[in-house]
């Protein structure tokens, strides 16, 4: 790929949510020169979509005997022994002043009795989730932040991907390729590079994630040569709306409708939770998607593909919940007087490229947050909440720490970086990728069908000559498969999202560690 244009900055920052834009204003309101870098136009990543809201234990104004160690221990809970201790206590203490600082940039949560409203979701044992528009916080957030760049005339490329990291020859990451919205490659130069580019739900034909949820920034990290972890820890979401036939992102159906107490049922009306946990509907995520699959398995006459919440006893739900009610009316489902039909789907990556709560990673000049990233907050299973939480703390640490590498000299000359001299991968065509890692990869894994996944990608993928959007999402989504397939195959045991059929239970303290994964040379 020859470059026909070039660009420089102190830090080019890839991706445009939560953790990318706030990274990108701090950076500017350090003096450093920015650029952002979204594929898509700018707000349109998975920030905006998310519902439930921000899990943060505000001081004076949170319910008499919740605290701060509180939500450490549930998150710690949730993530059933694989998060890093340090890195959740880090991360939640830093939740109240980067709630104030989003709040001072404009973003308006929803409050009540002069305070600031909150609801519950699985796997919390307070109310301390805050929200906005009652289930459009990531919109809000989202809005705030966009607003504020575009006041303060944060410089950022819409509709441009990154391809590749320049590289010098001791290693350090200097730049990124780029192809602009016409496909036209060019370079952006800068000693430090933030992948701020969210998940990968793509990977699956269910997913509550958007069309741009590639998996494109842990590719991009992995040909860098940084390590990756705990990257077979998907989440699955337990409640999308169930729309038979529908394609692309499925809407969903916040747990904060179950926090308000909405009851999941199967066709028959049995409660799906009853006896599964002692939190009952409000479990950790991982439990309650596990039962329902196993409910669904079960069913009278074969296996059903949806069972039931029933949310007919809240009061006042369209306005509650604003963003469901209408994504269940588009559907022809009236939640207010007849059970929702839901099924579980992928919606987060728990793992991601390995960073430390500053987000710098193990490659000099590559920095990672947000989605994109492993800090160890989530371990083998987010809490609830938890994400647009680690998005404003560590982009705003991200930012700190480049600022702070630069001023110490300990970044490269972004002169001397170099585009590798590679081309494409082979890539699987996605439908076909999407319905194997649903069906092989999803809720209940096996060797077998880990097995068969990986003999599918090997077979069809083909080599694409073609530097496109398309083929460039394509091959991220192909390198990342791998990598999880690879990683959910050697982990043999049971733990938070990683649901293996053939073996069950939990390996402690045999598994209790990350995996970490690394491409080898060959870039394999
Ligand atoms: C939800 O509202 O249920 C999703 C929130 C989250 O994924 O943290």
């Amino acid at each position: 790929m020859v470059a026909r244009w070039e660009a420089r900055a102190d830090l080019v920052v890839l991706g445009s949510g939560v953790a990318g834009l706030t990274a990108a204003l701090r950076a500017q309101r350090l003096g450093l020169r920015v650029l952002v870098v979204t594929k898509a136009a700018v707000g349109d990543g998975n920030t905006r979509w998310a519902q439930g809201g921000v899990a943060v234990v505000l001081e004076g104004e949170h319910d008499a005997g919740d605290s701060v160690d509180r939500h450490i221990a549930d998150t710690l809970t949730a993530g059933v022994g694989l998060c890093d201790e340090d890195a959740v206590a880090a991360i939640i203490a830093g939740g109240p002043a980067a709630v104030a600082r989003l709040r001072g940039l404009g973003a308006r949560f929803d409050a009540r009795d002069g305070l600031l409203a909150r609801t519950r979701e699985g796997g919390h044992s307070a109310f301390r989730v805050i929200h906005a528009g009652g289930d459009a916080t990531g919109a809000e957030v989202e809005r705030a932040l966009v607003d504020t760049a575009g006041a303060r005339g944060l410089p950022v490329l819409e509709r441009h991907i990154a391809v590749d990291t320049l590289r010098t020859p001791l290693g350090a990451v200097a730049g990124v390729t780029v192809l602009d919205p016409d496909g036209v490659p060019g370079v952006l130069r800068a000693p430090a590079v933030l992948i701020a580019t969210g998940g990968l739900g793509q990977l699956y034909q269910a997913t509550s994630n958007p069309e741009v949820a590639t998996g494109d920034g842990l590719a991009l990290a992995l040909r860098a040569g940084a390590l990756a972890a705990d990257v077979e820890f998907v989440q699955f979401h337990p409640t999308v709306l169930y729309v038979p036939g529908a394609r692309g992102r499925c809407p969903l159906v916040t747990e904060a409708v179950r926090g308000e107490g909405a009851v999941l049922v199967d066709g028959a009306g049995a409660p799906v939770m009853r006896g599964v946990h002692p939190l009952g509907d409000l479990a950790p995520r991982d439990v309650v998607s596990a039962a329902i699959t196993r409910r669904m398995a079960a069913a009278p006459g074969g296996v059903d593909d949806h069972v039931f919440l029933d949310a007919t006893g809240i009061a006042g739900f369209a306005t509650r919940f604003p963003t469901v009610h209408a994504a269940c009316r588009a559907a022809g489902v009236d939640p207010v007087r007849d059970p929702i039909p839901v099924a579980p789907a992928a919606h987060f990556a728990c793992g991601g490229v390995a960073t430390d709560t500053a987000g710098r990673t193990e490659v000099r000049g590559l920095y990672a947050a947000g989605e994109v990233a492993r800090t160890g907050l989530h371990g083998a299973n987010r809490l609830a909440s938890n994400s647009l939480l680690e998005g404003l703390v560590v982009g705003e640490r991200a930012a700190e720490a480049v600022a702070a590498d630069l001023a110490t000299g300990l970044l490269a000359d972004p002169r001397h970086g170099r585009a590798p001299e590679r081309g494409l991968a082979g890539v699987v065509e996605r439908d076909a990728l999407q319905r194997v890692m649903i069906r092989y990869a999803a809720i209940g894994r096996d060797a077998e069908g880990l097995a068969v996944a990986g003999s599918v990608l090997a077979l069809s993928t083909v080599d694409t000559p073609l530097w496109t959007h398309e083929a460039i999402e394509d091959a991220a989504l192909t390198l990342v498969a791998g990598a999880l397939l690879t990683a959910a195959a050697r982990r043999t045991e049971s733990r938070g999202c990683h649901v293996r059929t053939d073996f069950p239970e939990r390996d402690d303290p045999g598994w209790r560690r990350s995996q970490l994964v690394r491409l080898s040379p060959s870039g394999h």
